[in-house]
């Protein structure tokens, strides 16, 4: 009998741990290196920018500014980014870049800051 309660609590605070490292994970988003910093300015710039505008108020892209991203939650943009639009020109870049990079560049985008 005691042997089973102690299952159900190891199994109990196995889910427990699992459920709070999945939320951790949002929350302790991994700041991109310097040099990746660098990089993916660089991309915006010339790649995004292709599309997006030079300075990202817009093209044959929607403007990035942060008034366009306003109320548009930070995973709805990031699974943009990484997955691309279905039938639009925006293309996936999970290729080119991670997730907690993809929710860096929204960080930037939110800021203006590039
Ligand atoms: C080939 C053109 C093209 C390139 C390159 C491109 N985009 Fe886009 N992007 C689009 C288009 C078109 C849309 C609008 C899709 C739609 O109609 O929903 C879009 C939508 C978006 C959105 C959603 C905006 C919103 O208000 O919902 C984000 C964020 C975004 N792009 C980020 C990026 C980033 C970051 C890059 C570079 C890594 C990039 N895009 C490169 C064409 C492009």
């Amino acid at each position: 009998m005691i042997f089973f309660i102690r299952v159900r609590k190891s199994i109990f605070g196995l889910l427990l741990l699992l459920i709070l490292s999945g939320s951790m994970q949002t929350v302790l988003a991994v700041e991109p290196s310097p040099e990746r910093q660098v990089a993916l300015r660089h991309l915006l710039k010339n790649d995004c920018g292709a599309c997006h505008g030079l300075t990202l108020q817009g093209g044959m892209g929607p403007a990035l500014l942060p008034d366009n991203l306003n109320g548009k939650p930070d995973e709805f943009l990031v699974a943009t980014i990484l997955n691309g639009r279905k039938g639009t020109a925006m293309p996936p870049w999970q290729p080119f870049m991670n997730h907690d990079e993809a929710l860096w560049l929204i960080g930037v985008l939110r800021k203006s800051v590039h």
